[in-house]
């Protein structure tokens, strides 16, 4: 019995953690993703087009909540869609962070 408790607690501890992070096959599909789709409105080099600039100096100072829900959540009345059903929270955060830092380039 201690030991069924033990085990559940610690999967809730680490879940969590697993969830925020994508694994490394799901960070090369996203990179690819980001570049190829989000590219096509934010420029091929995230600099900007039909969409905001994604760059570093751009995002560095928006607070991280915002970014998640734009683009969880799209914005109302701009060109910017939704993308909930194809990202998860963590993976929405795990992109944000990646573009503040300066988005990596797809590796082949
Ligand atoms: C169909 C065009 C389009 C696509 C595709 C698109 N975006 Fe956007 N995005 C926009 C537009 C337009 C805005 C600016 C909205 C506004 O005026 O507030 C925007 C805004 C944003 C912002 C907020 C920038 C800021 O400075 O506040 C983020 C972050 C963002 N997009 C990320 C993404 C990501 C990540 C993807 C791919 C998963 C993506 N976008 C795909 C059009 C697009």
């Amino acid at each position: 019995m201690r030991l069924i408790v033990l085990m559940i607690v610690s999967m809730l501890y680490v879940m969590p953690k697993a969830w925020a992070e994508p694994d490394i096959a799901r960070q090369r599909e996203l990179i690819h993703w980001v570049r190829q789709d989000c590219g096509s409105c934010h420029g091929l080099r995230l600099t900007g087009g039909l969409g905001a600039p994604l760059t570093p100096e751009a995002l560095r100072d928006k607070p991280m909540a915002g970014l998640v829900a734009t683009i969880l959540y799209g914005r109302p009345g701009t060109a910017m869609p939704a993308w909930q059903a194809f990202l998860s929270e963590g993976e929405a955060e795990w992109i944000v962070r990646q573009l503040q830092q300066g988005f990596p380039r797809e590796s082949r």
